[in-house]
């Protein structure tokens, strides 16, 4: 029987030398390696042996096959590495052809900001509040202090329903009534949110304003929240967000839903404050509007405005992308045009 697989195996180098592709060697492994080769035919008939000399033969036979794989992979290499050769010399591959550059997509600067404005409120304790795009009338302005034919409504020219009192919100701050109501538990639990989202104006579409854009509203509600509160950390967002020795000022304004009211704006990061046609040499550039929370608007969202307080602010993250890029015209925004996209 030691004969026997001594002859299989000097066959099969043999067969190996001689099988030039893939295909023969695929024959050849079966033959003599695969489950019903010719060495496994061996290890079979061992049962018709004495029992003393099956151990020599079993090890004859394994060591056998290990030496018949090993010839194989070595081969299977040599014909790989052959026919490269030969596609080579035939100049069926062109190796100095440059490679094909895959196009990689990228993240729309919106979202880029958006994701930044995550990142930096979320460190700051902040959780993301989403509220709805279709709102009603009720919450997107009277329980925002803003009553029926209060003049404060032309601020902001609204897309109505055909449902009455069904609008698009034109801003993010009615997300502050369903924040307070649904996280405010009866206005017993403070609140720490940022409420991203977009909001829609019927307006002239111009250079500097579009009918849909994203809104960053922030609401903190408290027991002993103050303005130092408000200023500071908005202070910190700026730094954050533009420079670390970045400048920033409160500047008296007016919203129905906070009281008092300010707008922010931080030193023009484009001249360091110089001046420059960016901030129309000023040296700031306004970024949100903010102030202390409406005691109306608080007993709005369900809290007694006499044990709690807060502040709030919007901010427009279309406008800060277009001030840190240095983008001049807002319709490039929604305007899906590759060359200004693939920018970013
Ligand atoms: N909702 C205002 C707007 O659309 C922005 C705003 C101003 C939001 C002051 C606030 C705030 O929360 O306190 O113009």
């Amino acid at each position: 029987m030691l004969e026997q697989l001594q002859a299989i195996e000097e066959e099969a180098l043999a067969a190996l030398e001689a099988a030039s592709d893939e295909e023969a060697l695929k024959a050849w492994s079966s033959r003599y390696i695969g489950k019903k080769g010719a060495v496994t035919q061996v290890l079979r008939g061992m049962g018709g042996l004495p029992a003393e000399e099956r151990p020599r033969m079993g090890k004859a036979a394994n060591e056998a096959k290990v030496r018949l794989e090993a010839a194989y992979e070595q081969r299977a290499e040599q014909v790989e590495a052959e026919a490269l050769a030969r596609d080579l010399a035939a100049g069926a591959v062109d190796i100095s052809l440059p490679g094909r550059t895959r196009k990689r997509g990228g993240l729309h600067p919106s979202t880029r900001t958006l994701r930044r404005f995550y990142e930096i409120w979320g460190d700051m304790g902040f959780q993301v509040y989403r509220s709805r795009d279709v709102e009603l009338d009720d919450i997107n302005f009277t329980a925002l202090n803003i009553p029926p034919h209060h003049p404060a409504r032309d601020m902001q020219d609204t897309f109505y329903t055909t449902d009455e009192g069904v609008i698009l919100r034109t801003h993010t701050s009615p997300g502050q009534i369903h924040a307070m109501r649904e996280l405010g538990a009866d206005g017993t639990q403070p609140i720490r949110v940022i409420l991203p989202g977009m909001c829609y104006r019927y307006e002239q579409i111009t250079a500097r304003s579009e009918v849909q854009f994203h809104q960053v509203e922030g609401l903190v509600v408290g027991r002993n929240i103050r303005m130092s509160d408000l200023k500071g950390t908005i202070t910190e967002f700026a730094k954050r967000m533009f420079n670390p020795s970045a400048q920033v000022r409160f500047r008296a304004s007016y919203f129905p839903f906070t009281e008092p009211s300010m707008e922010i704006d931080v030193e023009c990061f484009l001249c360091a404050g110089k001046g420059c046609n960016v901030c129309k040499y000023t040296g700031w550039l306004e970024i949100a509007g903010c102030g202390m929370v409406n005691p109306v608007v608080l007993r709005n969202g369900g809290y007694d405005p006499s044990e709690w307080s807060g502040f709030a602010f919007g901010m427009g993250p279309e406008r800060i992308t277009m001030l840190k890029h240095g983008i001049t015209d807002i319709r490039y925004f929604w305007g899906n045009d590759l060359r200004f996209l693939e920018q970013f």
